[in-house]
């Protein structure tokens, strides 16, 4: 089943969103948890830091795979997403390091990373629930959009203007933004036992229509989700504006 839960704004929207994944790890201590990166979950994550500070939401016993990575960036890079996930949330709350599953970007052979964090999703069982931003042309993770998806992690060429959205993190200068990045593949977003897409401000209004009225197609990643059993768009009102019955 796919809900759409509608929030007034961004910050409501996030305070909601940390607040499940708060009560769910209470539930679910052991949650296996896949993670973005993006402008998008900041302030997530931020809730999700207070939380943790007031004692609400435990990280001790979850595992966390994230989404993606530029490729030739290790993790040690400031502008990779590992830095970013660690500014934002692994320093800020109780994750044990050797439950942080991250892909290399610096490994020096990326088939052999792809399958090793294949390897480490199999033994763990897969995710439990994968939070995901979305692109402005419906890419989820570096999934882009094309006329095949590929199911599994993965090297991923990046379309200009993914480049160009992710030039914030590169100081605004989109020549430094990797043209390559590995990716957990559709196939295991999809296996994923629940999703949450977030979805905040009027750019991304169209691409929240596209994917969740338009037709299912590869050449929109996001619509793909239309499939999944168990999924979630948590959007502000902005993000909602281009869906009719909002
Ligand atoms: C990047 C990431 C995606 C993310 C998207 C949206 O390209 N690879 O996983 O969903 O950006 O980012 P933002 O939240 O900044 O709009």
């Amino acid at each position: 089943m796919l809900r759409v839960v509608i929030h007034p704004s961004a910050e409501a929207a996030s305070l909601g969103l940390a607040s499940f994944l708060a009560r769910t790890l209470r539930q679910w201590p052991t949650l296996v948890l896949g993670l973005p990166t993006g402008r998008t979950p900041i302030p997530l994550y931020r809730e999700l830091v207070r939380l943790h500070q007031r004692g609400r939401a435990d990280f001790s016993r979850a595992t966390t795979f994230n989404l993606d990575e530029f490729a030739g960036l290790s993790p040690r890079d400031p502008h990779s997403y590992h830095a970013f996930l660690r500014r934002h949330l692994f320093d800020e709350v109780n994750l044990a390091p050797e439950r942080i599953e991250f892909l290399n970007g610096g490994a020096r052979d990326m088939r052999r990373e792809a399958l090793r964090y294949e390897r480490r999703l199999a033994a763990v069982g897969g995710l439990d629930l994968v939070l995901l931003g979305v692109g402005g042309n419906g890419h989820l993770g570096f999934n882009e959009p094309a006329a095949t998806l590929v199911p599994r992690t993965h090297l991923s060429t990046l379309r200009p203007a993914t480049r160009r959205a992710n030039a914030w993190l590169f100081d605004g200068d989109v020549r430094r933004v990797p043209r390559r990045a590995l990716s957990m593949g559709i196939g295991t977003i999809l296996s994923a036992r629940g999703v949450v897409l977030l979805a905040t401000g009027r750019a991304k209004a169209a691409i929240v229509r596209r994917a969740l009225t338009g037709p299912v197609t590869t050449r929109v990643p996001a619509s793909l989700l239309q499939l999944h059993p168990n999924v979630v768009f948590v959007l502000d009102r902005e993000a909602a504006s281009g869906v009719a019955s909002s």
